[in-house]
């Protein structure tokens, strides 16, 4: 293992990634943001020296961070935000993981302007977790693209009786896609620079594509013209190989493909990736087809592209499903049977029921709620912070619950701040019922759950997924069938749906758990898992995350 360190400038540019000039928030200039390729076990230690005018701060997605909650990036959770023209040390182990994550703002929507970057971990064992191997390894990341700074879009996302999120004026691969200036002639618009992204692949061999959603809202559909592909891999989990003709990806999922370059009909192929428009609402389309996205698929040989040029693939007879068969829900998760056997814990210790909905909060705006809560950070003040003062100084509020589990609506106010806490290791169920027409793909920071179930309608109850409840909460396997579920960092609770989860809250500190959608998280629709209460109480702040928190509510509170 090696310390891997990156020196990154946050620095506001303006750019067309797809033709459309609007300013974007990068790293170093640079959009997407750097790769970070490190093997398990690597420390990796990113500098950030913030020069954008907005305060932010970086998540790791899907990096479990045991022992490093303070490295967790989340603004008003485990950190203040970083001020702008101020630094900021991030600084962690990746151990017990490998697979796609990627790393993304934690300040309000900024990840949709632009600041977001893959991160691949490699494993000592990746050839034997993926059972097929790859000549290849690329990433594919997936975005709705808005023309537009975020901070805009949330305004009106929250206006009172808005009922519906921003719609993207198209997308983008790797940051890129060519729009048609013409169609958009009140634009600022320069096409000459965009592409199309284009995979050159030796023919006749495997490839694995890492697909990333690193999207705010849509949906994607998946597809390469006339081939069918393998998963292989499902938000860091190593899976043996499923074969589907296309893809449907959440924000925030990923997903390996392994793609079989065996097609003798021509030697380019187009890979598309569709925003799946019905997920919000059919009335509000983005203009001239830009629901879609596609990149090229060269095939070459030894490693020139087999045709002199590179041409545009011929418009195929496309596998793809017409949209309306689609629905907006993730692939079915029994489909993808981890390699390394992992089962579930036969008993849970507890099982919350949480109602997700988007209604009308104070002052009349949209906002997020699980249960009666809607979270309203606390830029100033995060809630790690507050927790291991409170433990530390043993103030009554946090001692009188410091020794027993569940919601505590004593050291925290449940109306914005809806903290569930574990003393000692626990295991966790969580019943999601969204009386929400929309869907929500819900990530729980620091932890990988396993897909206990997910569907249409009222959640059926324990029984009918196969599992026997005992007593109070307590529930056990009754037929095997936690044997081997799939291990992910996102699942989705559909439109009018349930989705239940089961975690090992083993990880001490705060953890997020809410929708990726951008302006659902931000309307307020996250909560949070204080676990391992004895653990935390032994905690200091590092210094300096203080010396963050001093930068003024002001300077904190920009671009948020
Ligand atoms: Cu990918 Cu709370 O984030």
């Amino acid at each position: 293992s090696q310390v891997r360190e990156y020196n990154w400038t946050i620095v506001d540019i303006v750019a067309n990634p797809d033709g459309v000039f609007r300013p974007m928030i990068s790293i170093n200039g640079q959009f997407p943001g750097p790769l970070i390729e490190c093997n398990e076990g690597d420390t990796l230690v990113i500098e950030v020296d913030n020069q954008s005018v907005n305060a932010t701060s970086l998540h790791f997605h899907g990096i479990f961070q045991n022992g490093t909650n303070f490295m967790d990036g989340t603004s008003g959770i485990t950190q203040c935000p970083i001020a702008p023209k101020r630094k900021f040390r991030y600084e962690f182990t990746v151990t017990g993981q490998s697979g796609t994550y990627y790393y993304h703002g934690h300040q309000a929507a900024q990840a949709s302007d632009g600041l977001y970057g893959p991160v691949v971990v490699h494993s000592r064992d990746e050839k034997k977790l993926q059972q097929i191997s790859y000549a290849t390894d690329r990433v594919v990341m997936l975005q709705d693209h808005y023309h537009d700074l975020s901070s805009g879009l949330l305004v009106s996302a929250l206006e009172p009786g808005s009922e519906s999120s921003p719609i993207p004026d198209g997308a983008l691969i790797n940051g890129l896609n060519q729009r048609d200036c013409s169609a958009l002639p009140h634009r600022m618009c320069d096409n000459s620079t965009a592409a199309l992204p284009t995979f050159d692949l030796a023919a006749n061999a495997n490839h694995r594509l890492r697909f990333i959603n690193v999207g705010a809202f849509a949906w994607f559909q998946v597809s390469v013209d006339e081939h069918q592909f393998a998963i292989t891999e499902v938000d860091g989990t190593d899976t043996v190989p499923a074969y589907e003709s296309s893809l449907m990806i959440s924000p925030a999922q990923r997903y390996s493909m392994i793609l079989n370059t065996n097609q003798t009909t021509a030697d380019s192929f187009w890979l598309r990736a569709r925003m799946v428009t019905h997920c919000w609402k059919e009335s509000q389309l983005p203009g001239g087809g830009a629901n879609e996205v596609k990149a090229i698929i060269q095939y070459t040989s030894s490693g020139h592209a087999r045709s002199s040029t590179t041409i545009a693939p011929q418009p195929t007879s496309t596998n793809t499903n017409p949209e309306f068969a689609v629905q907006c829900k993730d692939m079915d998760t029994t489909r993808y049977v981890p390699v390394s056997h992992e089962p579930a814990p036969a008993v849970a210790d507890h099982s919350y029921y949480l109602r997700s909905n988007l209604e009308i909060g104070d002052w009349r705006l949209e906002r997020g709620f699980f249960n009666q809560s809607t979270f309203r950070p606390n830029l100033q003040l995060p809630t790690l912070h507050r927790t291991v003062e409170g433990l530390r100084k043993r103030n009554e509020s946090f001692t009188s619950m410091s020794d027993s589990d569940g919601v505590n609506a004593v050291a925290y106010d449940l109306k914005n701040d809806f903290v569930i806490q574990h003393t000692g290791v626990k295991v966790v169920d969580l019943i999601i019922q969204n009386f929400d027409e929309g869907n929500h793909p819900m990530h729980l920071h620091g932890h990988k759950f396993w897909v206990l179930g997910q569907g249409h309608g009222m959640f059926p109850g324990y029984e009918s997924i196969g599992l026997r409840a005992e007593g109070q909460g307590v529930l056990e396997d009754n037929q095997g069938g936690l044997d081997n579920l799939t291990r992910r960092d996102v699942a989705t609770a559909e439109g009018f749906g349930w989705l239940a989860l089961r975690f090992v809250a083993d990880n001490p500190g705060v953890w997020a758990f809410h929708c990726h959608m951008a302006w659902h998280s931000e309307a307020g629709l996250v909560m949070q898992f204080l676990s391992r209460v004895d653990e935390v109480a032994t905690w200091e702040i590092p210094e300096a995350n203080l010396q963050l928190c001093d930068a003024g509510l002001e300077e904190l509170e920009k671009g948020a």
